[in-house]
């Protein structure tokens, strides 16, 4: 990841999307106290991230912190989302992407209602995660996916955890069909491919523009099938404790 993250066209249009997210969904007035909830390392929190405010980084992994801090990053800490070492409401955004999906996270209710409590009254949480069970694949095991997403699971997730659903949208929509051949192709294969879904060829630059082609449709009118689902939610200032 720390070698892809600043090429791979897939970083790159997530993050196109991202930004497309923040802008139009979440409309920050000011700069934002942000936690990136499991950082992994740390191009999200010192690249796009950083143009809205302050970030705070926490991973599980020691490596994590050390690769993030190799980018310069400084509010770091080593923790679990399951219990962050952080005050109640003392953010305005909490970011998430690819992280309550990993068996790392085994209850992620639990990593919602830390994000729920270290979150302002009026704050958001905005996250991504791999969609439908059905697409697991090879880069799964690699990753230890626990399970994949539908939009309808994070919206009763986040709902039972106390947010008020902003925007639900399905992303990597266009490049779905070739996805669901490979992955389909993985299934009848007897071969393992040692090759990772992060190895950078000819296609990157096409597969960039087609993934970032899609940031204004998933911020604005969300996209109705896709190889991740994102979410933005509110915690709304009258919510209860
Ligand atoms: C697929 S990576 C995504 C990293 C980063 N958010 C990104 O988008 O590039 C998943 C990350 O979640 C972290 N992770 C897994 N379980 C965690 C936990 N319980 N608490 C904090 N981080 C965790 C892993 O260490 C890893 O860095």
């Amino acid at each position: 990841m720390y070698q892809a993250e600043e090429r791979h066209w897939w970083y790159l249009g997530m993050a196109a999307i991202t930004e497309a997210l923040i802008l139009r969904q979440i409309q920050p007035k000011r700069r934002l106290k942000i936690l990136d909830a499991g950082c992994g390392t740390g191009a999200a929190m010192t690249t796009y991230l950083a143009d809205y405010g302050d970030v705070t980084g926490v991973d599980l992994y020691a490596e994590a912190v050390t690769l993030s801090r190799k980018r310069n990053a400084s509010r770091l800490a080593r923790a679990s989302v399951l219990d962050l070492p952080l005050a109640p409401a003392s953010f305005d955004l909490v970011t998430s992407f690819d992280v309550l999906y990993e068996r790392g996270v085994p209850d992620e209710a639990c990593a919602l209602r830390e994000f729920f409590r270290v979150l302002l009254p009026g704050g958001h949480v905005l996250m991504r995660l791999p969609a439908y069970d059905w697409l697991r694949g090879q880069h799964d095991e690699r990753v230890h996916t626990r399970r994949r997403y539908t939009k309808g699971l994070l919206k009763s997730l986040l709902e039972g955890s106390g947010f008020h659903i902003v925007h639900l949208s399905y992303a990597n929509t266009l490049l779905f069909p070739l996805a669901v051949a490979k992955r389909l192709g993985e299934h009848f294969s007897p071969l393992r491919s040692e090759r990772s879904d992060l190895t950078l060829d000819g296609t990157n630059e096409i597969f960039r523009r087609i993934l970032s082609w899609e940031a204004p449709f998933v911020s604005r009118f969300g996209l109705p099938y896709g190889l991740s689902v994102f979410a933005v939610a509110r915690k709304n200032h009258e919510y209860r404790t």
